[in-house]
């Protein structure tokens, strides 16, 4: 009898997983070329959102209906996973370059409405896959600024979207400026009246499935959500206002989004994504330890690190090198667009050699020196580990090498993600640099007992 009730449990529970399957499945709505998919705006204060797949070489076209009277327009987006695809407000724009359509992963178009019962937005992939896609739409009432309104150099007349490019592990992102709300009088883009201020948001370290980066881009759509979720990215003192740059960090999702804010109201911009790295066209430059030598030199680091800290008995001259990067790396964290006066290279190079210097002159004569040396030493078991389980305890130390060899790296946000990953290690690294204190702290003990026993042999000469 209990055998038969286990087994009736077991086939529940294969039912009930199974139906779980296949709501996740019903959820996204397969489309095939040529068809037409209505999107009824039900509510005007939360975004319309859904997960869609457009099936290989075809084209949707998708109704939005029903939004709401007091909407002064809205922002059709669609967000695809690793693959880029064209929307356009005519059938006709979809097959070549022109100002009524783009390209891209994360990508939207502004329509303003009037009199129009029905919005008509076209979408083509070109790609030899399905792709699987997220469609939203955002209303906006007649009070909010317009984002990208007062665009110049981008293809649409207004472009509500971002451009990204990654450069010598820099992301950069732009955006266009915002418009003052349609009704405003006298509708104007000088002196650009409206603000617009730029977040991001990490995704859990390592994770390149789908439903994070859908997750990702879910959690930041509305203002509210974005305030919530993302953190504010200061702009730099010298590039443009409207751009930000940020330090990539291969593999860990990013969500970056722009957000216009005229008085009481605000709008979002279109958000846009990136993984650091390239997983589809080059898998490789998400591998951040893909070279052998690489490899080698994180085994041979983690050896001396096991060395340092289990069978060095004395304080080497190599370990009192440490500090100094220990200082470039404070500093490094410490240039996040809030210390702007650091952004200057001769600012930053004058105070990295002093306090390095200092640092390295103060440790020398001092018993302070067990404990730079504990940290340092443990850090050598640290990055090897740290590569190994893909969290970004190395960036301490590559973002000093990309401050130092990168141009116009002093202009990107460094902000690394701290995440659970990152949170263990550390507090392993701090494990790690008290035991090897601990043992330096015991054998000084032991040397100076020594040093008490044999003075009185030295004495004899
Ligand atoms: C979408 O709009 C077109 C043009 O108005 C119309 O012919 C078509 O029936 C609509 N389709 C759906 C599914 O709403
Ligand atoms: C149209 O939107 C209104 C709210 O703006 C909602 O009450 C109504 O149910 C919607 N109509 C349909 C057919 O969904
Ligand atoms: C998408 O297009 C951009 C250029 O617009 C290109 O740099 C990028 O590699 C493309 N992405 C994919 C996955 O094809
Ligand atoms: C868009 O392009 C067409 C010609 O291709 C041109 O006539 C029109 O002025 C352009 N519109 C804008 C806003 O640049």
């Amino acid at each position: 009898m209990s055998r038969n009730f286990v087994g009736k449990l077991l086939i529940f529970l294969l039912f009930f997983i199974g139906s779980l399957d296949t709501k996740v499945l019903s959820n996204t709505l397969s489309l095939g070329d040529g068809s037409v998919f209505e999107m009824m705006l039900t509510n005007d204060t939360t975004p319309y959102m859904k997960q869609i797949s457009i099936a290989a070489s075809s084209k949707a076209i998708f109704n939005v209906t029903n939004v709401s009277s007091t909407a002064s327009f809205i922002i059709f987006q669609i967000h695809i996973y690793q693959h880029n695809v064209t929307l356009s407000f005519d059938k006709d724009c979809l097959d070549k370059v022109s100002n009524r359509s783009i390209f891209g992963s994360n990508i939207g178009l502004l329509s303003k409405l009037t009199t129009n019962i029905m919005t008509q937005f076209f979408v083509k992939n070109d790609n030899v896959h399905d792709v699987k896609a997220l469609l939203v739409v955002i209303a906006y009432n007649n009070k909010a600024p317009v984002p990208g309104g007062c665009n110049m150099e981008f293809d649409t007349e207004i472009a509500p979207y971002a451009r990204m490019r990654t450069r010598d592990a820099m992301v950069i992102v732009d955006v266009q400026p915002a418009s003052l709300p349609f009704n405003s009088m006298p509708w104007t883009c000088e002196k650009e009246p409206v603000e617009v201020e730029m977040y991001q948001m990490y995704l859990p370290e390592q994770d390149l499935t789908a439903e994070t980066y859908f997750t990702g881009i879910v959690n930041m759509l509305t203002v509210e959500d974005i305030k919530k979720n993302g953190v504010k990215a200061m702009a730099s003192i010298v590039s443009s206002p409207m751009r930000r740059i940020f330090s990539a960090y291969f593999g860990v999702g990013s969500v970056y989004v722009a957000v216009a804010s005229y008085g009481d109201y605000s709008a979002a911009y279109v958000p846009i994504f990136s993984y650091g790295c390239n997983p589809t066209i080059d898998p490789v430059s998400c591998d951040i330890l893909s070279e052998g030598v690489l490899k080698f030199i994180s085994a041979v680091c983690f050896f001396v690190g096991l060395f340092f800290t289990f069978l060095g008995h004395h304080v080497s001259r190599v370990e009192k090198m440490f500090p100094i990067f220990f200082i470039g790396t404070v500093i490094g964290y410490a240039i996040e667009g809030s210390f702007v006066i650091l952004q200057n290279n001769t600012v930053f190079w004058f105070l990295f050699l002093t306090l390095a210097l200092g640092i390295a002159v103060v440790t020398t004569f001092c018993f302070c020196s067990y404990i730079t040396c504990s940290i340092f030493s443990s850090f050598t078991i640290i990055l090897p580990i740290d590569y190994w389980v893909g969290s970004s305890l190395k960036y301490i130390m590559i973002n000093i090498v990309r401050r130092a060899t990168v141009e116009d790296f002093n202009l990107a946000i460094v902000r690394p993600p701290i995440q659970t990953k990152d949170i263990w290690l550390i507090v392993f690294w701090i494990c790690l640099a008290l035991f090897h204190f601990y043992k330096h702290y015991q054998n000084q003990l032991l040397l100076n007992d020594r040093m008490t026993e044999t003075t009185p042999l030295w004495n004899q000469y």
